[in-house]
């Protein structure tokens, strides 16, 4: 059924929006679609896992939001375009997209790395994000309303070692949303980007698990902790909705102040070494 739902049966920034999530299944995807209908939007949940994203639309309902389950797998243009018409068919036109579905893939040194392996990487996060922006933002552009939040990483602020491919694909995604960003501006339509890091989500468990590597990792964390997937959710949600009106093309670090600090020994040095004034 492609009946609006209307901002009486909701509340919400997000009342009577339609939302479309790739990669829902689990971590900051399935955060981000339960803030989103806890924001009063009704969902469209992405990904390959359905019985992972049948949990997720489950408890959407019981938010009181419609949720509609597609399986899709990013990294085949047919079912990005399959997906999108299902959901404008059964859910109604999207208002607001988050591109999250994405992932390293694979460790190697960039002297290592095969165009086979390059490709994937880039097919997952970059070209996913592409194919999903044109499809949708079109009709974004004609109804000059809508948002994008796209879901980068800290990997483009401070490159990772073993994982440049990720990191030149998520810089790709920041350069795509910028210059998206000022082409659909003048149309209506918003276009941002987060950029997580240190979240605890299946990404990170080789960290999260080994109590020497985790504490390792939160040396580099100044609020001293690992990240929730709803931190990255709570950000979206604002960027998604007309609370941030006047923002778009940015891309919001979300790393615990990562980005803007020096290790936690480091810190600690020079607190100590500060003179008396
Ligand atoms: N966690 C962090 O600290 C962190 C840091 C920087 C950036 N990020 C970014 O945040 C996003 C979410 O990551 P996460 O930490 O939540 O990881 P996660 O728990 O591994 O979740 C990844 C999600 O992407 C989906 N996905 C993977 N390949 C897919 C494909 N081919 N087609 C469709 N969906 C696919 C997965 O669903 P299925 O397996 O069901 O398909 C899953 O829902 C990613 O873009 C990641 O690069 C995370």
């Amino acid at each position: 059924m492609n009946t609006r739902t209307t901002a009486s049966q909701s509340s919400g920034p997000l009342a009577g929006r339609n939302a479309l999530v790739t990669g829902a299944s689990r971590g900051i995807g399935a955060a981000c679609a339960l803030r989103l209908a806890e924001a009063g939007a009704d969902v469209a949940v992405l990904g390959r896992s359905l019985p992972d994203l049948d949990k997720v639309s489950a408890q959407i309902r019981a938010l009181g939001r419609r949720a509609l389950v597609v399986g899709c797998d990013v990294t085949v243009p047919e079912q990005i375009e399959a997906a999108c018409t299902r959901v404008e068919n059964d859910l109604g036109p999207v208002d607001v997209l988050v591109n999250n579905a994405g992932g390293p893939r694979f460790q190697a040194a960039i002297m290592d790395v095969r165009p086979e392996g390059w490709q994937k990487v880039f097919d997952l996060n970059l070209t996913s994000t592409l194919l999903f922006c044109q499809r949708l933002g079109r009709g974004m552009a004609e109804r000059r309303t809508g948002t994008i939040v796209n879901v980068s990483s800290i990997a483009v602020h401070a490159p990772w070692p073993a994982i440049a491919p990720y990191g030149a694909a998520k810089s790709g995604i920041r350069h795509l949303t910028q210059a998206l960003a000022a082409e659909l501006g003048p149309s209506g339509v918003r276009v941002t980007s987060v950029s997580p890091a240190w979240i605890d989500t299946d990404i990170n468990t080789a960290y999260t698990r080994d109590p020497e590597l985790s504490d390792a990792a939160l040396d580099l964390v100044p609020l001293d902790r690992w990240g929730e997937p709803d931190d990255v959710a709570h950000a979206v949600v604002f960027l998604a909705s007309p609370l941030s009106g006047f923002i778009t093309g940015i891309d919001l670090p979300i790393d615990g102040g990562f980005s803007v600090s020096m290790p936690r020994s480091t810190r600690r040095i020079l607190n100590r070494a500060a003179p008396a004034t």
